[in-house]
């Protein structure tokens, strides 16, 4: 530090004076030094708001520890560059500002280079000072061009320029043309040769053509450019541009930047706050600090929110569908019916395969429904519908026991709740035409695989009125399922123990080229309508279909387990988009 500068008592021009001298690496301590830091430490008060002064004094303090009494003598100008020692941890931006500080200009390539630096750092460095709000430096991007040997060039420096091997390779008393011709990249050869006017030729030679040199020791001057050129040697432009038409060099760019000072020069980066912190308020720092401005073409920070699985994106769709036709939905919060419900009112037999514990999961607690729980009247003409029949239906002819109708289970179907909602539709006084549908989880005690689970979720429609017919079903089908954008159709007949006629429904799969089942439907038996008390002109038409299908199919999943189970990718459900169900 100059002695004049312990003059400078005023804080601001102290303050702007160290901001532009660097004093961080290499720095000794001098007697300046040493009585500044007094001056400064008696009224540290006055100083407290300069940055550069503080920062200085920290410096200052800390190096006067570490050095102990080794203060110096004389009194140094700020450092010389030789003392700058560019260490690893060093940060590269503040190790340019600190070179700016002493030398007039900086060229990013011979510093990376004598500096043992990676060019492409130091390029990101210069790049993060320019981002600073205010010009620290200036830098003008600049290039230079080397010329490099193509392969080509090598070859001609280790064994020859073409026309120079050619040359070597006729004899005293000349050779023959068609011989000559033999040499690898003789046409190229030969005819440099003879613009040289190393070699003549004698057509008319009594053998046949033959080639003769014309002059004496040769000298390949193109391998001698070659070899000046490898040596970083000046070459005249003239050779440069025949050899690179000879693709026997080639240029090499190297973009760089010349740094020099900017307006706002100084060495300490002072990055703007990005944050008001309530630290800042308290202590008050903030009148010190800049702030960075606010972007406001920033994008936002994208809103966590919840997301919906695929199953619940399709469910929510086919909702929309439903009640787009003016379907009501069925309350479905009841996962543990009993076989009444889930059988019986279904005029399903108590010995259908359907009931043994291989397909249906049993309730072991409690195991049954109580008696006083299902309406008696009812359960009265079901079994009796069971045992001998009635409304000119013969029954089955079996004996009935209630105990079958009362055990708990998982419920197999949502038709169980289409039949409670029909019970209660036929106990109004007076019956009024319905449309309803429901959307939920169902379960069945089956070999799981790839596409089944032992759980899955239904989606089932019906439309209760006077009067409806098997074609009623199928308009409603069509109309239903070309909201999903599927308008051809095909139907099976089936067999279901509660419907009659039953139809299993076929679409075509324009992807899968082929039909694929899509659905059951059919209209409800007398045997499980009449028994109810619904009105004996009143015809209940139905259809079923599962949800995880078209959500498979939908969103491209070909194993279940990745739609649902532990295996399921959360990106998965993030990322997925809404469902729209007609543009499958
Ligand atoms: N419950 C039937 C099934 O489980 C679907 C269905 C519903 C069939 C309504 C006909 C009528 O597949």
């Amino acid at each position: 530090m100059e002695e004049r500068i312990i003059d400078i008592m005023d804080p601001y021009e102290l303050n702007n004076y160290l901001a532009s001298r660097s004093y961080v690496n290499g720095f000794s301590y001098s007697y300046g030094d040493l009585a500044l830091c007094k001056k400064v430490c008696e009224c540290v008060d006055k100083y407290e708001k300069y940055l550069h002064v503080m920062r200085w004094l920290n410096h200052a303090k800390s190096l006067s520890s570490r050095q102990g009494a080794s203060i110096k003598g004389d009194l140094p100008p700020a450092e010389k560059t030789s003392q700058y020692v560019i260490t690893k941890d060093m940060s590269l931006d503040q190790v340019i500002l600190d070179t700016l500080s002493e030398q007039k200009e900086i060229s990013s390539l011979s510093f990376a280079s004598e500096n043992g630096l990676d060019h492409q750092k130091l390029v990101g460095a210069i790049k993060s000072l320019l981002a600073l709000p205010t010009e620290y430096i200036k830098a003008e991007q600049k290039q230079i061009s080397k010329w490099e040997l193509t392969n080509e060039g090598k070859s001609f420096v280790a064994n020859g320029s073409y026309e120079f091997l050619l040359y070597s390779a006729v004899t005293k008393d000349g050779i023959l043309q068609k011989d000559l011709m033999k040499m690898p990249n003789a046409k190229i050869g030969f005819s440099k040769a003879m613009t040289l006017g190393w070699l003549a030729m004698d057509k008319k030679h009594a053998n046949g053509p033959t080639v003769f040199r014309k002059v004496d020791g040769a000298i390949d001057v193109v391998k001698a450019v070659l070899v000046d050129i490898e040596n970083r040697q000046n070459v005249e432009e003239k050779k440069i541009q025949d050899l690179k038409k000879r693709k026997l060099i080639t240029p090499i760019v190297t973009k760089f930047y010349s740094l020099t000072k900017g307006s706002e020069f100084k060495t300490i980066i002072e990055r703007p706050e990005a944050d008001l912190t309530a630290d800042m308020l308290q202590d008050a720092s903030w009148k010190k600090k800049s702030f960075k401005d606010y972007n406001f073409e920033a994008k936002g920070a994208p809103v966590t929110s919840g997301y919906l699985h695929p199953l619940l994106k399709v469910r929510t769709e086919f909702r929309r569908i439903f009640l787009d036709m003016g379907f009501s939905e069925m309350p479905t919060n009841r996962f543990v019916e009993n076989g009444f419900w889930n059988f019986d009112a279904l005029f399903q037999p108590q010995q259908h395969p359907a009931r043994d514990a291989h397909d249906t999961f049993f309730i072991s607690d409690p195991e049954m429904t109580k008696e006083s729980k299902l309406p008696s009247d009812y359960l009265e003409r079901v079994k009796t519908i069971h045992e001998s029949g009635g409304y000119g239906s013969t029954g089955y002819n079996y004996d009935w026991k209630i105990a079958e109708a009362q055990k708990n289970i998982l419920r197999t179907h949502t038709t169980a709740v289409s039949a409670r909602m029909l019970y209660a539709l036929a106990q109004q006084k007076e019956f009024k035409p319905v449309k309803m549908f429901s959307i939920d989880r169902v379960f069945r005690n089956e070999t799981l695989d790839a596409t089944h689970l032992a759980e899955f979720h239904q989606i089932e429609g019906l439309v209760a009125d006077r009067n409806l017919t098997l074609g009623h079903l199928i308009g409603t089908l069509y109309a239903f399922f070309k909201k999903l954008g599927l308008e051809k159709l095909k139907f099976k007949p089936a067999y279901n123990p509660y419907t009659e006629p039953s139809m299993e429904i076929f679409s075509y799969h324009p992807g899968l080229k082929k039909w694929v089942e899509i659905g059951n439907s059919g209209m409800f038996r007398p045997e499980m309508l009449l028994p109810m008390g619904i009105p004996k002109d009143v015809n209940v038409i139905a259809w079923g279909l599962s949800l995880e299908r078209p959500t498979m199919i939908k969103y491209g999943i070909n194993n279940i387990r990745e739609l649902i189970g532990p295996k399921v990718n959360l990106n998965m459900v993030q990322e997925n988009p809404i469902c729209r169900l007609n543009k499958i």
